[in-house]
């Protein structure tokens, strides 16, 4: 997994030498980003011999007193496109500021906005910026963004005054990063069942009917319990997407399909998730022979198809159960009747009319509500940190299961 690592101007900047070190002691490859003012306190050279990789400086290249070039910032958004994490260390209250903002000055601050990972950072600063209104008001932007905050640790400070403001320990960014990029044991031993990708229907050999879901959600799913350490049935519909390491990769193509493949596999699982677009109707009959062109009007009589979810919601035994909605109206209502008109132990619910939400997008805006009554509104996160948000509840939720 790759990582874009920004450090910014404090006396901290030195700990991000062996902050780089023991992230790749978990096999990430890093990439460094500076900013002008972490220049001033650490070379570049630094990173560049730890990581191997060149450091990323200024946005249109020109290091060096090299001349500025196109093809380097093509090269270097195209790190946006490619991390699994932006991680910050130290975060200035500068930093902070500009990320809360959105402003896209320099190289690091454009690959905040352009990035759709998970952004991490710990913050480091005199305690009386730590402590400042302006910081916490910034602080608290990007918390409810979904950046995640390693908080700094009281003590000595290098400007001499005593407080909170220190850079956390390497152990605390690392063990950060491990949470937030999923990986960690905590589904070893378990078994978990996902769908997902549209359904087709046939209306004849060569004409189907089907929806816009693109396998997004469902293998980030995958991918993150794999990550944590699941072994993971994937039943997925046609996708373009390639198969998760790993992972028990089942293709299929029909709603009938699906069933008897989450009807096989269901019984060996203890959570399924059905993120798949399953198709509610489907043709009554698919025609043997390709529909020839007739008469002024087609009508196509359609059936309801076997609902998998309600299905296994009947005979549930002590498996967790998450069901998938896609809203366009009454978000609350129409999730929590279809919980428990399916028998499910959470709905993850999105609203597709909102923008970054839903068919086809890297991101997701989604609701989880659950079986107690709770309702979890998430921001707007790439859909592997939905995945590793919707897992955590489901390890609850196996915990209570028992
Ligand atoms: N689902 C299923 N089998 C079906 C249809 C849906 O297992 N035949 C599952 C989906 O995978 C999803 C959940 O049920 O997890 C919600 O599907 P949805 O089609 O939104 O629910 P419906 O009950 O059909 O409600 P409505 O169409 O009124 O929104």
């Amino acid at each position: 997994m790759k990582i874009a690592m920004g450090v910014t101007g404090g006396v901290a900047a030195y700990k991000a030498a062996e902050l780089v070190r023991r992230l790749q002691d978990k096999k990430f490859s890093v990439q460094v980003v500076m900013t002008r003012a972490a220049r001033e306190f650490v070379t570049p050279l630094t990173f560049a011999a730890l990581t191997g990789n060149k450091v990323i400086t200024e946005m249109f290249g020109g290091e060096n007193g090299a001349p500025a070039n196109l093809e380097s910032a093509i090269e270097h958004i195209a790190v946006a496109q490619r991390i699994d994490l932006l991680l910050v260390a130290p975060a200035t209250a500068d930093i902070l500021a500009s990320f809360a903002h959105g402003e896209a000055g320099d190289f690091l601050t454009t690959l905040y906005l352009a990035s759709t990972a998970p952004v991490i950072v710990a913050p480091a600063m005199n305690v009386n910026m730590w402590e400042h209104p302006a910081t916490r008001a910034n602080l608290e932007t990007l918390r409810t963004r979904g950046v995640h905050v390693v908080d700094p640790e009281e003590g000595y400070l290098a400007c001499g005054m005593t407080g909170a403001g220190r850079l956390a320990s390497t152990e605390a960014i690392v063990e950060k990063v491990c949470h937030v990029l999923g990986v960690r044991d905590d589904f070893s031993g378990q078994t978990v069942l996902v769908t997902a990708g549209p359904t087709r229907e046939d209306i004849d050999p060569v004409r189907f009917l089907t929806n816009r879901s693109s396998g997004k959600m469902g293998y980030a799913l995958a991918e993150a319990a794999a990550r944590r350490g699941a072994h993971v049935v994937l039943v997925s519909g046609p996708v373009h997407l390639p198969a998760p390491e790993g992972a028990d990769w089942i293709p299929v193509r029909t709603t009938e399909e699906m069933r008897q493949a989450v009807r096989d596999r269901a019984p060996g699982a203890d959570v399924v998730i059905m993120a798949a677009a399953v198709s509610d109707y489907r043709p009554t009959e698919a025609r043997p022979q390709k529909l020839k062109r007739q008469g002024e009007r087609l009508v196509l009589e359609l059936e309801p198809t076997p609902d998998i979810l309600a299905e296994l919601g009947r005979d549930k035994g002590r498996r967790v159960l998450v069901g998938f909605a896609a809203e366009t109206e009454h978000l609350a209502e129409n999730s929590r009747s279809k919980m428990a008109r399916k028998g499910a132990d959470m709905i993850v619910a999105n609203d597709v009319t909102q923008q970054g939400a839903g068919f086809d997008a890297d991101t997701n805006i989604v609701t989880l509500f659950l079986r107690d009554g709770r309702e979890i509104p998430l921001p707007k996160l790439s859909k592997l940190e939905v995945a590793n948000r919707v897992l955590d509840q489901v390890l609850q939720l196996r915990k209570i299961s028992g």
